[in-house]
């Protein structure tokens, strides 16, 4: 399930909704965490049971719920209302580990079987690194559990928690804790074996730089990333793409590779290719399609 592009969209605006549909993300995330105040919790959801009745047939897009986390008390009522038909997937807030993602998977269980789905067919997708015990048992999501896909990471959340005034430099760089934090959920995933998202772009009127921090993140081995307004889909589809430059470095190296299989490293424009790097071309020529 490729997910380069997860676009944000708050649940109280229909409108918001109709629009997100049609700009090209791989998935649409609804939401009832932060950005549904408590006393509306039941009416979002309510609205989202609608949304995802309405959108049951073929699309190119998948659907996510943001539920609530799960030591709020209210993510088996959210589970409940939208886990039905045309519910591709959760996104689990606040994930303290592995473990976490066994605890919503088992409550997510009987009612996938409830409403005659196929089991697992939920997908579930982890921000992990919102609180401070997260951040000590980003090794537990391996060995993956079978409903999961991604991991991605959050700096508000946990600059709350420690205190912190800001979390950027004066450059607009993450400040050095939160370095820590993307990085760490960018191993966990390779360890899990599921896709690294880098986290979201804030300054959703500032395409270049958009771009130019997506193309860091896939750099870096992030698969994709969040998105909060329909502006930023393109730019990070874009960036996330392998220019024809790489795609055409990689044809090479595998096909030097392929030409003398008894070979571990190989040699190309004055430049050695030995395994990581053949494995890497073929990761580049896997997400050209
Ligand atoms: N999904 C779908 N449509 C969106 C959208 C989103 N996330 N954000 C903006 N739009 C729509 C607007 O409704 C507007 O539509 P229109 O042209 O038909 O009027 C258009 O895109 C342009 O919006 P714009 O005026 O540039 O932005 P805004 O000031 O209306 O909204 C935000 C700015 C940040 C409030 C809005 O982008 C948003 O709600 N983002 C998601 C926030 C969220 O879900 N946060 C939780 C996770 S961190
Ligand atoms: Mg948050």
């Amino acid at each position: 399930m490729r997910l380069t592009s997860l676009l944000f969209v708050p649940a109280d605006s229909e409108k918001k909704f109709e629009k997100a549909k049609g700009v090209g993300a791989d998935g649409l995330i609804l939401d009832l965490e932060d950005s549904v105040a408590p006393p509306n919790k039941a009416a979002a959801r309510e609205t989202l049971c609608g949304w995802i009745d309405a959108n049951k047939g073929p699309r190119d897009w998948s659907f996510w719920v943001r539920v609530n986390p799960l030591d709020t008390g209210m993510t088996a009522e959210d589970l409940k209302a939208v886990v039905r038909p045309g519910l591709d997937g959760i996104v689990l807030p606040k994930s303290n580990g592995g473990q976490d993602v066994a605890t919503i998977s088992a409550m997510i269980d009987p009612l996938e079987a409830q409403a005659g789905m196929s089991a697992g067919h939920i997908k579930i997708v982890v921000v992990a690194t919102e609180t401070a015990a997260a951040m000590f048992n980003l090794g537990s999501y391996a060995p993956a559990h079978p409903r999961l896909v991604a991991l991605t990471w959050g700096a508000e959340d946990l600059g709350a928690v420690v205190g912190a005034t800001s979390n950027k430099e004066a450059d607009g760089s993450w400040t050095q804790p939160y370095q820590l934090a993307r990085s760490l959920c960018l191993f966990a995933a390779a360890n899990a074996g599921v896709q690294a998202l880098d986290t979201l772009y804030a300054d959703f009127r500032n395409p270049e730089g958009l771009e130019a921090s997506c193309r860091v993140s896939r750099r870096d081995g992030f698969v994709g990333r969040l998105a909060i307004h329909p502006d930023q889909v393109a730019g990070i589809r874009r960036a996330f793409a392998p220019s024809e430059a790489d795609v055409a470095l990689a044809r090479r190296i595998v096909a030097a590779f392929d030409g003398n299989p008894g070979l571990g490293t190989i040699g190309l424009d004055g430049k050695m290719y030995d395994i990581p790097h053949l494995k890497q071309a073929r990761r580049t020529l896997a997400s050209a399609g």
